[in-house]
């Protein structure tokens, strides 16, 4: 029997000191996305990520409020694993530098190392910056002398520290990228490095004695092991490298990785030291490093203190976590720098979701559920016209398999688009609906344009689940299958035909819903999104072309009252767990709760219902929360959302909670 192909993926693993952002969560969902694509075509996969939780610079923020280290760390990780878990990232595992697995493989690479010859006792004297938790030489500096990466002016130190040979693996480096042209991409970032590597390699200093927040040197507690020495290595000591036994066979098994995906600015540490650490360990280096630009928001470096850190779950709750990915990974090249813009979120969800992929699918079912009785017609294989879009759909599966496989997430929905959009044609210009009316032959050409069209639309529900796991299941439970489970992917197509003759299609329902122009300005105001920050241009593209202000499509209210489903669905009622509750000092009436609504942290809320509920009566139980509320201020708090209440016979306050035990930021609807 054939051995399964293998796959090995990671991301990089993140600083705890701050959230999970729109920066990491691009890198992560880009690895998700290489992961499910090579989990459907076959390839048994593991994919990585994790947490760098040692470093002075975890210990100087832990520090700065007071807090142990150790718990301030388990008290940062959480959210990262609750996000990507809300994001729908399929990790397999999660490694935190912390975790005693890894810090036992870390002291074997140092042992290894050592016993190379690779490691040695000196001084160093010279700059740090804690920021980047990297040594700097004057040169790297810009004219004011501060960090290239805006951490400010970096630290003298002077201590005693253990050196890593570097300098030895110059000539043996440059062999490596010569001989394995692939492993820095893209290219452009390959040639930085190389360049770099030509002017001579320095050894660099690989342990710190000015603090004691990481591992330490073995046999030398004095110091602890440099954090890029400690984290690089997560890539091998989640794999159990040297472990005896079965724990080891995941590296076996793995080993080297695929891809270690990584932001352009890390790119020397994963390109340079990792590789050289390794050569000196014995050990392979990975096939690939790619390094990916950087995510800018109306141009600007996303930062805390410009208050323009974009969360992803704010996204996925005003535009959708499907969708958000999908915009992510289709309007920015994964090697190139690209600007994050609401608008042009909201563009691509009218123009690519709603009126293109909608658009085709919801023609294709409504007209098999009008004319056929909604069932799939037997297939059968027309004219030119149906050959060219069967020529297409082969040629689309080929292309953009290829383009998933090789990082090129742009272009590879690009190219699945490309289908999309020759089977919109194929609709316009074969007229279906004529069919019907013809009589004579009429019946069969209806049927096999109609086989054709829901074809097309399960081979695009499958091509699309890497990016939008979600929507995909949503197609093709429409089309009658039943979708696989999220941690399962639909295979990764390869022949034309695979709709079963006879097969009920169900209910057409609306899966890629438009954001008309209202709806965009309200998601934006609850964000907080400035003007300043997003286009110039008033108008958000509604479908093909550009729609302006007035004659933008609305929803809404009707002559009755009612309103429609689009428009309930825009209020987020979402279960929350009430963490904790106080009154509020003043007012009689308030309580304030800590309420968890699965996000990764708890919000706050101010509610009114303190004549009827004792903090104790009301911390515990789960409520339901409006989460998309702008939040308003109450008695100098800021209330990020709203409990739902309704009256009692006596015209007193009674929560909203649940029947039984709903899960924690399940939606409500
Ligand atoms: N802990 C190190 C990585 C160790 S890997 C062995 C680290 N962590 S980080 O949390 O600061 O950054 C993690 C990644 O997020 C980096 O790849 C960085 O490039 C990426 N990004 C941070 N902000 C970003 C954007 N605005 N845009 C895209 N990626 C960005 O470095």
């Amino acid at each position: 029997m054939n051995e399964r192909k293998k796959f090995y993926v990671t991301t990089p693993i993140y600083y705890v000191n701050d959230r999970p952002h729109i920066g990491t969560a691009y890198t992560t969902i880009a690895a998700d996305v290489l992961a499910r694509y090579h989990r459907a075509a076959g390839y048994e996969t593991w994919f990585l990520t994790g947490l760098d939780e040692h470093g002075q610079k975890i210990a100087k923020v832990a520090e700065g409020i007071s807090m142990n280290p150790e718990i301030f760390v388990e008290r940062m990780a959480q959210p990262f694993f609750d996000v990507w878990k809300l994001l729908e990232i399929s990790f397999d595992d999660f490694i935190r530098t912390t975790q005693e697995r890894h810090k036992r493989v870390v002291h074997r690479l140092w042992e290894k190392v050592k016993q190379s010859g690779d490691i040695y006792l000196d001084r160093y004297d010279g700059l740090y910056c804690y920021g980047c938790e990297a040594y700097f030489t004057e040169k790297d500096l810009d004219e004011e002398g501060n960090c290239p990466l805006g951490h400010g002016k970096p630290s003298r130190v002077s201590m005693p520290s253990y050196f890593f040979r570097l300098s030895r693996y110059t000539k043996k480096l440059l062999e490596f990228y010569e001989a394995n042209p692939d492993f820095i991409r893209p290219k452009s970032r390959a040639n930085e490095v190389i360049s770099f590597v030509r002017e001579g390699l320095k050894d660099i200093s690989i342990s710190r004695t000015n603090f004691s927040w990481g591992i330490p040197v073995p046999g030398d507690p004095e110091h602890v092991i440099y954090v890029w020495f400690d984290a690089l290595t997560n890539y091998i000591s989640a794999l159990g490298w040297g472990e005896e036994g079965e724990k080891g066979s995941l590296f076996e098994k793995f080993w080297p990785a695929d891809y270690h995906l990584v932001g352009k600015d890390i790119l020397r540490f994963h390109a340079v030291y990792w590789p050289a650490m390794l050569m000196s360990a014995g050990v392979e280096p990975p096939k690939c490093v790619y390094a990916h630009g950087f995510l800018t928001i109306g141009k600007q470096k996303m930062s805390k203190s410009l208050r323009n850190v974009v969360d992803p779950l704010n996204l996925k709750w005003e535009f959708g976590m499907d969708e958000t990915r999908y915009y992510l990974l289709r309007d920015n090249v994964f090697g190139l720098d690209g600007d994050f813009s609401h608008d042009a979120l909201i563009g691509r969800i009218n123009s690519d979701l709603a009126n293109d992929l909608g658009n085709l699918l919801s023609r294709s079912v409504t007209l098999v559920k009008k004319l056929l009785g909604s069932r799939c017609p037997p297939p059968s294989d027309g004219g030119e016209e149906e050959s060219k879009l069967r020529a297409k759909a082969m040629e689309v599966i080929e292309k953009a398999g290829q383009l998933f496989h090789d990082a090129d997430f742009s272009s590879a929905l690009e190219t699945i688009w490309q289908l999309c959009a020759s089977a919109n044609r194929y609709i316009d210009g074969r007229k279906p609906w004529e069919k019907a009316k013809k009589g004579g032959n009429g019946e069969a050409e209806l049927k096999t344009i109609m086989y054709h069209c829901l074809e097309t639309c399960r081979l695009l529900a499958c091509m699309i689940a890497p990016v939008m796991p979600v929507k995909s299941r949503e197609m093709l439970s429409v089309l009658g299958f039943e979708p696989p489970p999220l941690n399962k992917e639909p295979q990764w197509p390869s022949r034309w035909g695979g709709f079963p003759e006879g097969m009920e299609i169900r209910e057409p329902k609306i899966i890629f819903p438009r954001i008309d122009q209202s709806a965009g300005t309200s998601i934006k105001a609850r964000l907080g999104v400035p003007q300043s920050q997003e286009s110039e241009s008033k108008e958000i593209p509604v479908g093909k072309g550009k729609v302006t202000g007035e004659s933008a499509e609305k929803i809404t209210t009707q002559s009755d009252g009612n309103i429609s489903f689009e428009d309930f669905k825009k209020v987020h009622l979402v279960v929350g767990e009430v963490k904790s509750c106080e009154k509020v000092a003043g007012a009689d009436k308030l309580l304030k709760l800590n309420v968890d609504l699965g996000e990764g942290r708890t919000r706050i809320i101010v509610a009114g219902i303190a004549t009827r509920y004792t903090p104790e009566q009301i911390t515990g139980k789960k409520i339901i929360v409006v989460a998309n509320l702008k939040p308003a201020k109450i008695r100098g708090i800021v209330s990020e959302g709203m409990l739902l209440a309704a009256e009692d016979e006596q015209g007193g306050i009674r929560i909203l909670t649940t029947d039984g035990n709903a899960r924690t930021g399940s939606p409500v609807r």
